[in-house]
C-alpha cells in the first residue's frame, strides 16, 4: 500500500457545471463532506476521477489480470459481498477454496510426493510469500533447536532479482538477505552462485519462475541438485521455496517438461498469483506446502466452521471471497486444454513482438517471450543519442504503458523496455504497438537526448 501523507488542504472538488451539485454545497477533496449528494452525482464524480488512469488494454507493465469476461464479471458481482474468513457463513466459498488449492497442488504434481499437500489462498503473492517465508524460518529454527545451535541469525538466499515482496520479507521477519548479484549474460540466480551462499543459517533458497525483469525462468532442477550435493557433502539439507507468481500458470500448460516443482524434493513449498497469469482480477494468491510437515503447526491458527474448527494460516483475516470464486469459474471454464490456449498464444505474441522490436530499430531482445510470455529489451550499445526512458516516454505520449527501468544492482547500467503480453493482447495490438515503437524510435534517433533519464516503475 502507498503510504500517503495527510495534509491541510482546504480544495474542493470541482464538478461539471451540469451536476445537480447545490452550487453552495462544498465538497472537500480531503475531509468527509458535511452533507449527502445523490448516487448519481457521487458516482459521476468518482467515475471521471478513475477515468483519469490508464487504459489497461494499452498496459503493458502490469502481470495483472485487466480483463474478465462477462459470466466472470457477473459472478463476482453476485459474490462481492462474502468474507472468505467467514467460513461458518460462506462454507460453499470455503469448499470452493478447497477445490482450487487441490486443483493447483496437482498441477504443481504435489499428488506425487507425499500425498498431504496444504496449501491456501492469499490476497496474492506477497502476502504467499510472507506465508512461505515464515514456515521456512519456523521449520530452521526447529531444526537448530534441535542441534542445540544458535537461532540468532537466519538468512535466506536468493538473485538480487527478486521481486521486493522478499526484501520486505527479510526486513519485516528479521531475515538476513543474501542477494547474488546479477550480471552481465546472467540476469538471475544460479546453482552455483545460489550454493556459495548457503550456510547452516539459511533457512532456504527462493528460486524465480518468471523473474520480474525479464520474465526468465530460474534454473529451479539445478538449484535443487546443487543443493543435493551440498547436503551430500557438508550435510546441510536446504529447502527451496519456487517464487512462481507469473510461472506457477504459464509453465504447467506450455512447458510441461520443465521439472520446477514439487517433483523435485527439495521444493518445499510454491506460490503463485491468481491475478496473474490464473487469469482472474486482482486480489488472490496461492500457497502450497509439498506436505504437512513442511508447514509448522506452531503458525497455525483455527477458527470455528461449522461447529467445528477450521485450520487457517494467513496475514489478513477479513478478505473478499468473489476471486476466488472467479478462480474457480476459470479453473472449470478453461480447463488444462483453455489455459494451454490462452498461454501459448501469450507466448505467440510476446516472441512476434521480440521479433518486431528487433526490426524496427536498433534493438536487442535479452528475453524473447519463450519462458514466461515477457520481454526484455534494451538498446544496441552503439546507440547514444536516446535512451529506453525517452522511448517509454514516448510511447506514453501515444497511449502506451511501457516501462522502462535499470536492472537490479551490479547491472544498474543496462537499462530495458519490458513488455508483459497479457491474455487479450493480440497480434493486431502488438502490430499497432510494434508500428508505434518505430515511429518513435525513427523520430528520437538522432535527436540530442534531451530528457533527463528517469523511472515511474517500480518493483
Ligand atoms: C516474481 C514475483 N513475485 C512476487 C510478486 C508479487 O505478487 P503480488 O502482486 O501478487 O503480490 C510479483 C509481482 O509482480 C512477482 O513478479
Amino acid at each position: 500500500m502507498a503510504l500517503h501523507e495527510t495534509h491541510d488542504s482546504n480544495d474542493n472538488l470541482s464538478s461539471r457545471p451540469v451536476f445537480a451539485i447545490d452550487d453552495k454545497v462544498q465538497v472537500p477533496k480531503y475531509s468527509l463532506p458535511d452533507g449527502e449528494m445523490s448516487q448519481d452525482a457521487a458516482y459521476q464524480l468518482v467515475h471521471d476521477e478513475v477515468m483519469l488512469d490508464g487504459n489497461a488494454r494499452l498496459n503493458t507493465a502490469t502481470f495483472v489480470t485487466t480483463w474478465m469476461e462477462q459470466e466472470a464479471r457477473q459472478l463476482i458481482n453476485e459474490t462481492l459481498d462474502k468474507n472468505m474468513i467467514d467460513k461458518d457463513e460462506y462454507p460453499q466459498t470455503a469448499e470452493l477454496e478447497r477445490r482450487c488449492v487441490n486443483i493447483i497442488g496437482r498441477l504443481w504434481h504435489a499428488d506425487e510426493g507425499s500425498g498431504n499437500a496444504t496449501g491456501t489462498s492469499t490476497i496474492g503473492s506477497s502476502e504467499a510469500a510472507m506465508l512461505a517465508g515464515m514456515a521456512l524460518k519456523w521449520k530452521w529454527r526447529e531444526r537448530m533447536k534441535a542441534a542445540g545451535k544458535s537461532t540468532e541469525r537466519p538468512n535466506l538466499v536468493m538473485g538480487t532479482n527478486v521481486q521486493v515482496c522478499w526484501e520486505k520479507f527479510c526486513r519485516y521477519w528479521d531475515i538476513e538477505p543474501r542477494m547474488v548479484p546479477v550480471e552481465e549474460g546472467r540476469m538471475h540466480l544460479t546453482a552455483d552462485k545460489a550454493v556459495e551462499q548457503c550456510d547452516e543459517n539459511t533457512i532456504g533458497v527462493v528460486a524465480i519462475l518468471g523473474s520480474t525483469f525479464d520474465g526468465s525462468y530460474e534454473p529451479v532442477d539445478e538449484i535443487s541438485a546443487a543443493l543435493d550435493e551440498l547436503q551430500a557433502e557438508q550435510g546441510l539439507d536446504i529447502p527451496i521455496h519456487v517464487d512462481a507468481a507469473s510461472g506457477g500458470f504459464v509453465a504447467p500448460f506450455i512447458q510441461e517438461d520443465l521439472v520446477w516443482d514439487f517433483r523435485l524434493p527439495r521444493v518445499k513449498s510454491i506460490n503463485s498469483s491468481g491475478h496473474k497469469y490464473g487469469l482472474v482480477y486482482p486480489g488472490v494468491g496461492w500457497v502450497v506446502w509439498r506436505n504437512k510437515e513442511s508447514l509448522p503447526e506452531e503458525l497455525i491458527f483455527k477458527v470455528n466452521y461449522l461447529g467445528g474448527e477450521m485450520p487457517t494460516f494467513a496475514i489478513n483475516f477479513s478478505r473478499p471471497g468473489a476471486q476466488i470464486i472467479a478462480q474457480y469459474y476459470m479453473f472449470l471454464r478453461l480447463g488444462r486444454d483453455g489455459y494451454k490456449r490462452v498461454q501459448s498464444a501469450c507466448q505467440g505474441v510476446a516472441m512476434h513482438l521480440a521479433d518486431g522490436f528487433e526490426k524496427s530499430g536498433p534493438y536487442e531482445a535479452l528475453t524473447r517471450g519463450d519462458e514466461l510470455p515477457v520481454i526484455a529489451v534494451r538498446l544496441k550499445p552503439e546507440v547514444t543519442d536516446f535512451t529506453v526512458f525517452e522511448v517509454s516516454h514516448e510511447l506514453r505520449a501515444l497511449g502506451w504503458l511501457v516501462p522502462a527501468y535499470t536492472m537490479p544492482p551490479n547491472l544498474e547500467e543496462l537499462a530495458v523496455l519490458r513488455v508483459v503480453v497479457r491474455n487479450g493482447m493480440t497480434t493486431d495490438l502488438a502490430d499497432m504497438l510494434i508500428s508505434d515503437i518505430k515511429k518513435v524510435t525513427d523520430e528520437l534517433s538522432g535527436q540530442p537526448a534531451s530528457r533527463t533519464r528517469h523511472s515511474s516503475f517500480h518493483h
